[in-house]
């Protein structure tokens, strides 16, 4: 006890840090930090087939879907969903161990990519990629052709060196000549995509892209490299046709409506496995733009805020429905609230963007409440509904979005059957100089959850 009172002891309001204290003694927080703290993160899909290639920072790994998988007890009847799909590592592993899978992202560059990987190709598409290699091979010292290339993309070039972006524009004129559509051509412009960081001089850090210097000299060698290796898993790990899964564009809040569509697909949802974005301003669609624009996915500014406007709100922008919330979420906002003027006060500086965080906390569950409602829409009774979250800290205060995800589950006919703690969560180094105590306190953690009758 005295150990979750030292957990939340940094609220004012009090009837906040009982809540919450209240919230961690009900539940079954299970220590399993031995056996996940590596497989909530990216790492173990560095070296698997097809998980390789996309880098996907925010992804979680292969062996922790297969994990969760084996314990949902699904059958070969039944069909994994992830709303939030990322890169595709929820519906891959599922395929690849036999299951269907329905994934769903709202960045249309992700649900391009994890399609494209999810997909499988018989011997004469196999030799197809093949001869297109071969080809592009053969083009690559040709000389730039100057055509519209150049200005289309132009909103991109200060985030390469120009002999990186010359390299990428060719590329991107070669795939737009080659003789072949549909499934060939995305694998390559896959293959592009999958390159670009690498190839830039940015890095995706923090909240968005941190200037460097990209090590690759040589573009076309390295996106040539990239389309071999992901031959060879092609080649050398076949996906079965026979297993189902598909890919949608669309927002994890119309889940139900999603997978009633797939009217041809002889399985029923079996199990939710997911890792929202996490209230930690982290916007996604910062982080990938560069993808997004040379993708063609959009063309400009405006498109790019038409995207983050249907985004969960775990950064902060407009559009917040403030009706309804349930009171321990508006005290978490008031608590942070409250804390804003004693850092203005302390930097003499307005922070207008802390400004806004109370208003993101409420959307960010507002949002994850219309989750979960349609989580429970979509199960039926005894399915299995697995959340992978971090919890996050403002101004010194834990937001503890593991209890308020399960608090609110309980109102939509789920029980609680555990909280698995994966590992210690990390915050900005600005934060832990100012709260060193939050170095022990936060936490990455799976949600459980079961649909009951
Ligand atoms: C933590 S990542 C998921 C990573 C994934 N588990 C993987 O292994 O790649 C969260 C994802 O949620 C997506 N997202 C954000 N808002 C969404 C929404 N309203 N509907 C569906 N997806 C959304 C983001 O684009 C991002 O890909």
């Amino acid at each position: 006890m005295s150990e979750i009172k030292n957990r939340y002891h940094p609220y004012q309001n009090n009837e906040l840090g009982q809540y919450i204290q209240s919230l961690e003694t009900r539940y079954n927080i299970k220590d399993e930090i031995n056996f996940f703290s590596q497989l909530v993160n990216f790492s173990k899909n560095v070296d698997a087939p097809y998980h390789r290639w996309f880098k996907y920072r925010e992804g979680f790994s292969h062996t922790l879907v297969s994990e969760l998988i084996k314990r949902s007890e699904i059958t070969s009847d039944e069909y994994i969903i992830d709303p939030f799909c990322g890169s595709g590592t929820t519906v891959l592993e599922a395929k690849k161990l036999g299951f269907s899978g329905l994934g769903i992202d709202i960045n249309p560059m992700s649900t391009f990519t994890s399609l494209v990987k999810c997909r499988t190709y018989d011997d004469n598409e196999i030799q197809e990629i093949e001869q297109c290699l071969e080809e592009i091979k053969e083009l690559y010292p040709e000389e730039i052709i100057e055509d519209e290339t150049q200005e289309k993309y132009a909103i991109c070039d200060k985030f390469f060196s120009s002999h990186n972006f010359q390299q990428l524009l060719k590329i991107r004129q070669v795939l737009n000549s080659l003789d072949t559509i549909g499934k060939i051509s995305d694998l390559f412009l896959c293959g592009y995509l999958c390159i670009i960081e690498e190839v830039s001089d940015r890095k995706r850090d923090g909240n968005g892209l941190r200037k460097r210097t990209s090590r690759v000299t040589n573009v076309v060698n390295h996106y040539v490299e990239k389309i071999q290796s992901m031959l060879t898993d092609i080649k050398n790990k076949r996906l079965k046709n026979s297993i189902f899964s598909d890919i949608k564009l669309g927002n994890a809040t119309d889940m139900t409506a999603i997978c009633s569509e797939l009217i041809n697909a002889e399985v029923t949802p079996g199990a939710i496995i997911y890792s929202p974005p996490y209230p930690n301003s982290f916007d996604y669609f910062e982080s990938y733009k560069m993808e997004l624009y040379l993708g063609d996915f959009i063309e400009n500014s405006s498109d790019l805020a038409d995207l983050r406007k249907q985004a969960i709100h775990s950064f902060v922008r407009p559009g917040v429905n403030l009706k309804q919330t349930p009171k321990y979420i508006n005290w978490m906002s008031q608590e942070i609230e409250c804390a804003i003027p004693e850092k203005e006060e302390r930097t003499g500086k307005k922070d207008i963007r802390t400004r806004k965080v109370p208003a993101m906390i409420i959307g960010y569950f507002a949002d994850m409440e219309e989750v979960i409602k349609q989580s429970s829409q979509t199960l039926s009774e005894g399915k299995k509904c697995y959340i992978v979250v971090d919890q996050s800290a403002y101004l010194g205060k834990i937001v503890p979005t593991d209890l308020f995800l399960a608090e609110i589950a309980e109102n939509y006919g789920f029980s609680v059957e555990e909280i698995i703690v994966c590992r210690r969560a990390r915050t900005s180094p600005q934060q832990l100089k100012l709260y060193p105590y939050l170095n022990d306190l936060l936490r990455e953690s799976i949600v459980v959850l079961k649909r009951l009758a």
